[in-house]
């Protein structure tokens, strides 16, 4: 028995000399063997009264001595420990660049519509935004379409299934409606928005676009106004020198014209996108049809007004020499990350 006790206390002892603390688990774990409340220490010592007086306090010193190291290694082995994550902390370098912080980009549909808007509300338009799901009066009857306009066709129109009245706007024209019945003139505002019909999707068509439809309604406006208008817009937009009205028909204007911005010959861009012409068609406009004001309640005699409506997505296509639609609704981030800072820092 007595031997037994010293050769396990030796034994001990070694292992405390013996033992690498690197880590905080490591100390933990010798922390718990040799200095915790069931230490393996406690049974030798335990063992002091069976060992006869005359060895006890040889005994005894090597018990503290295994008990004194054990503390004094565990004890360094800490301050070590938390030297090295004092080191660690002032070791941060602050002038290290910080992680990207990815903010995405803007697509640019987005980027075309707001430049638009930016453009109009420069001379005193607001921005009116409408339902997408519109009813058949809105969409079309009020906007002189007839009974048996072909555009009414299911070839062109998403009707929602449960109703033959409701459907996808085909246009942003019933904004103009919503809004003259809402308010009384002068009406001066742009509606940006998207649109649908019922295509087949190819390279230069989609079954949902976005358009801008401008509106003014007020005494005494006339085509000189809606000229004067569109003109500052082709120069603003397109830095264009000069635009041409070509005479057009649409059952909501009279007259009605659609609008063809020059934009010359000078490079192969040029010539492709307006077939050798030098003029790019723009947009759709006209003098509201006074039959249109009288369905939204606004005396003819008293008011007229002009409008017109702007395809986004081939104006995008031009202005960043894009030549499939189809690319502006897939979100395929390697085209749209081309369009802005996908991060910043
Ligand atoms: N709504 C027409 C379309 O989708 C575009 C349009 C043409 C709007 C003439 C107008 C306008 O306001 O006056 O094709």
């Amino acid at each position: 028995m007595e031997l037994e006790a010293f050769v396990l206390a030796s034994q001990y002892l070694s292992e405390v000399e013996t033992t690498e603390l690197i880590n905080e688990a490591q100390a933990e774990q010798f922390r718990i063997k040799f200095l915790g409340t069931k230490n393996i220490l406690k049974p030798i010592f335990d063992e002091m009264r069976n060992i006869p007086n005359e060895r006890k306090k040889e005994f005894g010193q090597l018990c503290n001595k295994v008990k004194t190291l054990a503390e004094n290694k565990f004890q360094e082995t800490k301050n070590k420990l938390d030297r090295a994550k004092l080191n660690q902390f002032e070791s941060i370098d602050l002038s290290a660049p910080a992680e990207p912080y990815n903010i995405g980009s803007r697509h640019p549909v987005s980027l075309v519509m707001e430049e638009m808007v930016g453009i109009f509300e420069r001379i005193g338009f607001s921005v009116a935004e409408e339902r997408e799901i519109e009813d058949d009066w809105h969409n079309f009857t009020a906007l002189g379409t007839p009974e048996d306009h072909p555009a009414r066709d299911m070839q062109d129109t998403f009707y929602l299934k449960e109703s033959a009245t409701m459907l996808l706007r085909t246009h942003t024209s019933p904004v103009q409606v919503r809004t003259m019945l809402s308010q009384k003139p002068p009406i001066r505002i742009i509606a940006p928005g998207r649109v649908y019909r019922n295509e087949t999707i190819s390279a230069r068509s989609h079954c949902q676009f976005h358009q801008i439809e401008g509106l003014y309604v007020a005494e005494n406006v006339s085509f000189a106004d809606l000229r004067q208008t569109l003109y500052y817009f082709a120069k603003e937009m397109f830095g264009a020198t000069k635009i041409r009205l070509r005479p057009s028909y649409f059952p909501f204007t009279e007259p009605s014209a659609e609008m063809d911005v020059y934009l010359g010959l000078e490079t192969e861009r040029d010539q492709r996108l307006t077939k050798g012409t030098g003029w790019l068609e723009v947009l759709g406009c006209g003098m509201v049809d006074p039959v249109v004001l009288k369905h939204c309640g606004i005396d003819p005699e008293q008011y007229s007004g002009f409008a017109f409506g702007i395809g986004i997505e081939r104006i995008a296509l031009f202005k960043y020499q894009i030549d499939d639609i189809r690319l502006f609704f897939e979100n395929d981030l390697r085209f749209l990350r081309q369009f802005g800072p996908s991060n910043i820092f």
